[in-house]
């Protein structure tokens, strides 16, 4: 395959991860221009183009080389390596992005008796999941067709197409208006940013070491919060000891009044009511709590 030097993401064109993972992709730094085709998006600014595509072709355009990286579910991922085996241990998650997360289970319908896995015995499993349903299945010893679908796998029970499914599950409302019940979770996922084990040792792997530290200063940036605080000299330590972790708190002084200070606190993660009520019980006032907008260590 002809080098490129612009570096080519591939994500879902449309779904449940488009607007999430372009907002990621923003916030890093990289725009791009709409296309007429909408399949190839144009970088602006650093050498990076986006791929828009369906998901499950996601893993396997990196692993041809088609694409560096691709943002694409757990689920799909793992799926692409069991079934494509040692020529695609090749690729790794390179970073869980913290957006849509769900959950890979086996669900029965609801007057089902079932227990446990070996309930399943004989019986057969509607999933688009064929790999991870048959290495879960050889795990727990059970000898249980696996009927491939493309779609629409909740409804299979009811066809009399297969006995249980094997989906994703993120709300559970599917499940429910179809009379299933979820039973076992095969695997816990979510977004993350996909690409070869070995990294491109050319302009392409600079930019991706580039990228992959914006992205971790905007996942931090995204679970902070700057706390500001005034408080007397004499209740900085009980206000200190009830701050949510973080790095040591910034004290200023307060212009005409030298037994005040400004206390500046970096949190990692939200800040409630509660520990602000706390806070302010322990002789804190004029406190706010501000999203961080950037962040460079
Ligand atoms: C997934 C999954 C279920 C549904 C579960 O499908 O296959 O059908 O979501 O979500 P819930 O628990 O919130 O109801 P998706 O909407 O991604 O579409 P697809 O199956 O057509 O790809
Ligand atoms: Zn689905």
């Amino acid at each position: 395959m002809k080098p490129r030097d612009r570096l080519r993401i591939a994500m879902q064109k449309s779904g449940r991860l488009t607007e999430p993972a372009l907002d990621l992709l923003n916030r890093c730094g990289l725009t791009f221009r709409q296309s007429r085709d909408k399949l190839f998006c144009f970088g602006e600014g650093e050498p990076v183009d986006l791929l828009l595509v369906r998901d499950d072709d996601i893993p396997g355009l990196i692993a041809q080389g088609v694409c560096d990286l691709g943002i694409v579910g757990r689920n799909v991922l793992n799926e692409f390596r069991g079934v494509n085996g040692d020529a695609d241990a090749a690729l790794t998650e390179w970073r869980p992005l913290g957006f849509g997360r769900c959950r890979l289970s086996i669900a029965v319908p609801q007057e089902m008796d079932y227990s446990k896995p070996g309930d399943l015995n004989g019986l057969r499993i509607a999933t688009s999941y064929p790999g991870l349903v048959n290495d879960w299945l050889r795990a727990e010893g059970v000898n249980a067709a696996v009927i491939t679908l493309a779609g629409s796998v909740e409804i299979a029970p009811k066809l009399g197409t297969a006995d249980a499914i094997c989906d994703l599950v993120q709300s559970g409302g599917t499940l429910v208006a179809n009379q299933l019940r979820e039973t076992d979770v095969l695997l816990q996922s979510e977004a993350v940013l996909a690409g070869p084990t070995a990294l491109p040792t050319d302009e392409r792997g600079d930019m991706i070491e580039l990228l992959l530290k914006r992205l971790d200063g905007v996942i931090q940036v995204r679970e902070s919060r700057l706390l500001l605080l005034q408080t007397s000299r004499t209740s900085l330590d009980a206000v200190t000891r009830l701050l949510p972790g973080g790095p040591q708190p910034t004290l200023l002084p307060v212009a005409g009044q030298p037994d005040q200070l400004m206390l500046q606190a970096l949190c990692a993660g939200e800040v409630s009511w509660r520990q602000l009520e706390e806070i302010k019980k322990a002789g804190a006032r004029e406190m706010f709590v501000l999203p961080v907008e950037k962040m460079l260590a």
